[in-house]
């Protein structure tokens, strides 16, 4: 949490937030100075956005602003007015794992977890992007992330798998 959050304004003087969270909308009071990862995780109470490094460099706190994967600790709450945020609790709306959180638990991608909301939201945005990515792609887009318990093989493994499955059900869809 922002050291910035500890002393809070009243309600009354916080602007209101209106946003789209997970494809609800909500509303919100917050500081201009607040982040939106102490946002949506205080005031929104979408605590699976976790928080490490606050500077940009972790990527533990990536969510997705209007369908782009954004550092939610480098940006500001009132810049998601009117717009739409997805964390990790929107992967899962009706609490069916999707098929990225499937391949991240068969290819045991995670261990303490930390790391892994914002690994997902990463890989959800890129996969729409380059869905047929090679290996080296893969470790190149996990660089913007730090995990200290995998090794990131598995994770590795777990957004190939994706990309290969999905591309073999593109026949049925065209
Ligand atoms: S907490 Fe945002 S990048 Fe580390
Ligand atoms: S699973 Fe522990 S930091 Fe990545």
């Amino acid at each position: 949490m922002s050291n910035t959050s500890s002393i809070k304004l009243d309600r009354g003087e916080r602007r209101k937030i209106m946003l789209t969270l997970n494809g609800r909308e909500r509303t919100g009071y917050c500081e201009s100075r607040d982040l939106l990862s102490d946002f949506v995780r205080h005031e929104l109470g979408a605590t699976g956005t976790h928080v490490g490094c606050e500077h940009g460099v972790c990527g533990a706190c990536t969510v997705h602003v209007d369908g782009i994967a954004a550092r939610s600790c480098l940006m500001l709450a009132v810049q998601v007015e009117g717009r739409r945020v997805d964390t990790v609790e929107g992967l899962a709306p009706d609490q069916t794992l999707g098929d990225l959180q499937q391949a991240f638990q068969r290819h045991h991608a995670l261990q303490c977890g930390f790391c892994t909301a914002g690994i997902l939201m990463s890989c959800a945005d890129y996969l729409k992007r380059v869905p047929e990515p090679t290996e080296t792609d893969v470790r190149e887009m996990l660089s913007g992330h730090l995990c200290r318990c995998t090794g990131y093989t598995p994770i590795v493994a777990a957004v190939l798998d994706v990309a290969a499955s999905r591309n073999r059900k593109e026949p049925e869809h065209a």
